[in-house]
């Protein structure tokens, strides 16, 4: 048997975790991999090296992923798939192992459906796959935020200020959430629950009326625009604010030992899955057990959300 992996879309520490994993199971069990660069990119363009297990020692420590990764947008049409196929055929791969997000699992079905034995593993710093309590990444920059967010503090409350820091997270809320829940900001506002320009400026208000003056609004990416914000609160509240996107910073990093071990369980399921036969399966972990399901299932609404999105009322 031999079988396929890439690495697809935005990084997430702890992919290399997964590769690792997937190619030592692999090996363990007779199982010949190939590595395929740049995610799809390099399906179509047949961008393939071996992987063994020399080629993985002690890639789990590091952030970002030794296949490197790309977007694809070739790959989004018939005709990119139908050389995608080729290449699988050409190099007699049985199983395609997809790390990647909602996207990248978006790809991996339509391959799926021309008949590609393939399973996905989510690796994404958005979190925003629901299925799923935890993708890999999410751990390892929610920590990188909120280590930022303690920083920004530190200044923050010696010179009394507020500042509005953008976290990622495409159009899901769960990095600026978790850094809230985990007591590093005193207004958020995310596409789940957003607060427009006004509700920002009275909570805000009522924290400084209240001689809380220091304060930090997480916000996620994409939903305003931050100096637009910055602006608005300045001139309504009359007080100096400070901004910080924190970009790419996030998204690096040495992956957290949660996102090692996760990766780590879901490459080796990856395996096990293409052993079994199975296809157009997506594993993720649900009440600490690594599960799979199909992909009608992978934007099944998360339950949990609402509850924790009450509990940050109790604390903010
Ligand atoms: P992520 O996997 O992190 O969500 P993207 O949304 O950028 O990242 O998707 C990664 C790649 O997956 C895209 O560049 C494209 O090649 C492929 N992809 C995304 N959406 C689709 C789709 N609807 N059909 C086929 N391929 C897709
Ligand atoms: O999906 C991961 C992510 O970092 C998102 O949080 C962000 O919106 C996007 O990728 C940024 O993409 P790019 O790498 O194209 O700037």
């Amino acid at each position: 048997m031999k079988i396929g992996i890439l690495t697809s879309g935005g990084d997430a520490p702890g992919m290399n975790a997964a590769i690792r994993a997937v190619v030592k199971s692999a090996s363990h069990n007779s199982i010949e991999v190939l590595g395929i660069k740049h995610g799809y990119k390099g399906l179509i363009k047949q961008e393939l090296i071996p992987l063994n297990i020399f080629s993985v020692d002690g890639i789990s420590e590091k952030g970002g992923t030794i296949l490197k990764t790309a977007r694809c947008p070739e790959f989004t049409e018939e005709q990119g798939r139908k050389e995608a196929l080729e290449t699988l055929k050409r190099f007699e791969i049985d199983g395609l192992v997809v790390i990647g997000g909602d996207g990248s699992f978006r790809g991996a079905e339509k391959l799926g459906r021309l008949g590609v034995k393939v399973v996905g593993v989510p690796g994404t710093i958005d979190n925003d796959l629901a299925y799923t309590d935890y993708c890999i990444g999410f751990d390892t920059t929610l920590n990188t935020i909120l280590e930022c967010i303690s920083k920004i503090k530190d200044t923050d409350s010696s010179h009394e200020k507020t500042t509005i820091v953008e976290v990622m997270g495409r159009y899901c809320g769960d990095l600026a959430l978790y850094s809230a829940l985990a007591g590093g900001g005193e207004i958020i506002s995310t596409p789940e629950k957003k607060l427009n320009f006004g509700d920002i400026c009275a909570k805000l208000s009522e924290n400084i009326s209240k001689g809380k003056n220091d304060n930090v609004i997480i916000i996620t990416e994409r939903m305003y625009d931050i100096e637009e914000l910055q602006k608005h609160l300045e001139k309504k509240l009359e007080i100096s604010i400070r901004s910080t996107v924190l970009g790419f910073v996030q998204r690096g990093g040495n992956p957290s030992g949660f996102d090692r071990v996760l990766a780590s369980k879901m490459g080796v399921r990856a395996v096990q899955l293409l052993m079994e036969g199975s296809t157009r399966r997506f594993i993720g972990i649900r009440n600490n057990r690594i599960i799979d399901v199909g992909f009608s299932e992978i934007n099944d609404i998360d339950t949990n959300k609402q509850k924790e999105y009450d509990l940050l009322d109790e604390l903010l």
